[in-house]
């Protein structure tokens, strides 16, 4: 997978799997795995860090996690997200966030929000770094949104989303993460596009789906959004294996001599 790759999959109708990915031993489990693409989200100040938003990650902990992504999966193509305000700061500050997480081992970067950043895209893009655009439910936005709210419900916001869809098209993004939309304005935006839209809870006719790694495999059992399917239970798997060796450890089960230095 390169970043042509994804217009190639969008013209043959593929879908794009996309998961995110925020450490070394993840890495190397997903590097085996058929996805498509991993995300190093900022979502790891949350699930990572314990954080209530995406506000807290640092363009450091981006830098930090991208490197130990990039070193556990040398075959996937990897998009690292731009923190907070990195692009509100003016060109010099974004540029220098891009140089940071580029040389970290990103392939691409992605950059949340509305067309008040074009410029900096069309800046970025013809720097020679590809980028993902993000609209809908963009959380670094989560203080003015008011909550972790469906986006582009009525008539006005959902033309919105897709002029502004259109719009960071225009300015040379490759791919486009649609977030807590209706189906139906899922489904457009991803017809008025010839780059694909990798959907969160964006419905099943956008050209891709993206989970949080951590929520697909059930590590959290209270987090159960409308739009999550799990597909282990995690929670449950690691705690009962830990609670074995706990027991195996406490009656002496473990370690045998087989297991031992002789
Ligand atoms: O940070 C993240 O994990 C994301 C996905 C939810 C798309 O942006």
């Amino acid at each position: 997978m390169n970043v042509r790759s994804f217009a190639q999959l969008k013209l043959k109708r593929q879908k794009i799997s996309m998961v995110t990915c925020y450490d070394h031993w993840s890495a190397q489990i997903l590097d085996a795995t058929n996805i498509d693409c991993l995300l190093v989200g900022d979502s790891l100040a949350v699930v990572m860090y314990g954080y209530e938003s995406t506000v807290h990650a640092t363009v450091e902990m981006m830098a930090s996690h991208v490197g130990a992504v990039a070193r556990g999966a040398p075959n996937k193509f990897i998009v690292a997200d731009m923190p907070f305000l990195s692009c509100s700061q003016g060109l010099g500050v974004a540029m220098a966030v891009v140089q940071r997480l580029m040389q970290a081992g990103a392939h691409a970067v992605k950059i949340e929000g509305n067309t008040h950043q074009l410029d900096i895209i069309g800046h970025i893009v013809e720097a020679g770094v590809p980028v993902m655009g993000h609209l809908g439910l963009t959380p670094q936005s989560i203080h003015h949104l008011g909550g972790h709210v469906v986006q582009g419900k009525d008539e006005v916001q959902a033309g919105k989303i897709i002029d502004s869809a259109r719009q960071l098209e225009a300015a040379g993004c490759f791919a486009l993460v649609l977030e807590c939309v209706p189906a139906r304005l899922g489904g457009c935006v991803s017809q008025a596009l010839q780059i694909p839209t990798i959907g969160i809870g964006a419905g099943p006719d956008t050209d891709g789906q993206v989970l949080v790694l951590q929520d697909l495999l059930g590590v959290n059992p209270t987090f159960k959004p409308k739009f999550l399917r799990q597909y282990a239970k995690g929670y449950r798997v690691i705690g009962d294996a830990v609670n074995q060796f706990h027991a195996d450890v406490t009656t002496g089960e473990f370690p045998t001599l087989a297991e031992s230095y002789r």
